[in-house]
């Protein structure tokens, strides 16, 4: 049954505060649901403002979903609601440029740890409630970044890849349970992200970017109909597509020119 036809259904977004995960927050607003939204800064409360004017509820909580503890008590603040979460989108991920061995080690294990572990232990507890309600949607936010070795990104593209891999395993593992699992893969979107991981000098983070409003109705509607995978754009379908049948060795090359520090002024 579907759950904007009872009342209002429950969705939770990681990552709302910006970019993707906000947009895709409003996408579930204006269809109906009400909202659990969650990041790491307090800038989590204005997203939440806004997106109360379109009408529902919204509980927004401040957690970094990179640490156990953190997801915890984001679990626990769901649960005290009282309700079942209907729509997961596990959105939530940060990116890192320049070369691996000139990152910081700390910042290249919280990109592992906020887009793979802490996505991996949040989807488990709520996909368990849902399992056993025999009812829920998962969105995960992948990237066509998983598509290929990323030059110069190579934690972040690695994320990704684990992402989109696992979004469609568990979408087999779960495919008699009533629950779907889709994966929106995104190209270069303009949000925060370029900036966050320090790459405004590479030609990736200067290149012209997708409107991440457009971005995310294309995955919200990928998951409510179901849907195993969405690739977001004509450029990036071309892209993921040629990238299926390159060999590994000629992406990585390709990405150095994407993503090397200083590439934006070649
Ligand atoms: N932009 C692109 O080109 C692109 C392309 C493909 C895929 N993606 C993916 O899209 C997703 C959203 O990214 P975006 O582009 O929208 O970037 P963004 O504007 O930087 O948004 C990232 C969101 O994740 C949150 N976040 C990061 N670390 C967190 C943590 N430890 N705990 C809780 N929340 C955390 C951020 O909140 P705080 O600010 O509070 O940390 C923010 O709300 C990511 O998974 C990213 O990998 C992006």
């Amino acid at each position: 049954m579907n759950p904007v036809e009872t009342g209002r259904g429950l969705a939770v977004v990681t990552g709302a505060s910006t970019g993707i995960g906000y947009e895709l927050a409003k996408c579930a607003a204006q269809d109906g649901y009400d909202l659990v939204i969650a990041a790491d800064e307090p800038q989590i409360q204005d997203a939440a403002a806004k997106l109360r004017e379109f009408g529902g509820k919204v509980e927004a909580m401040q957690a970094d979903l990179a640490t156990p503890d953190g997801v915890r008590r984001f679990v626990a603040g769901i649960i005290a609601l009282g309700r079942p979460v209907d729509l997961l989108m596990a959105n939530a991920g940060r990116g890192l440029g320049h070369g691996f061995l000139d990152e910081d080690i700390r910042e290249a294990q919280r990109v592992v740890d906020t887009n793979i572990s802490g996505t991996i232990a949040l989807v488990h507890n709520l996909g368990n409630r849902m399992r056993a309600r025999g009812q829920g949607r998962i969105l995960f936010t992948g990237s066509i970044a998983g598509f290929m070795p990323g030059t110069f990104q190579a934690v972040y593209n690695g994320t990704k890849a684990f992402i989109n891999s696992f979004s469609f395993a568990l979408r087999e593992e779960l495919k008699d349970t009533g629950i779907t699992v889709t994966c929106l893969m995104p190209g270069p979107t303009d949000t925060e992200f370029f900036e966050r991981a320090d790459l405004l000098d590479t030609q990736v983070g200067q290149s012209k970017k997708d409107d991440p409003a457009v971005v995310a109705k294309i995955g919200y509607d990928a998951m409510m109909d179901g849907e195993g995978d969405v690739v977001s754009g004509w450029k990036n379908k071309l892209m993921s597509a040629a990238a299926n049948v390159t060999p590994a060795g000629m992406l990585a090359k390709q990405h150095r020119k994407m993503a090397e520090p200083g590439s934006a002024n070649n």
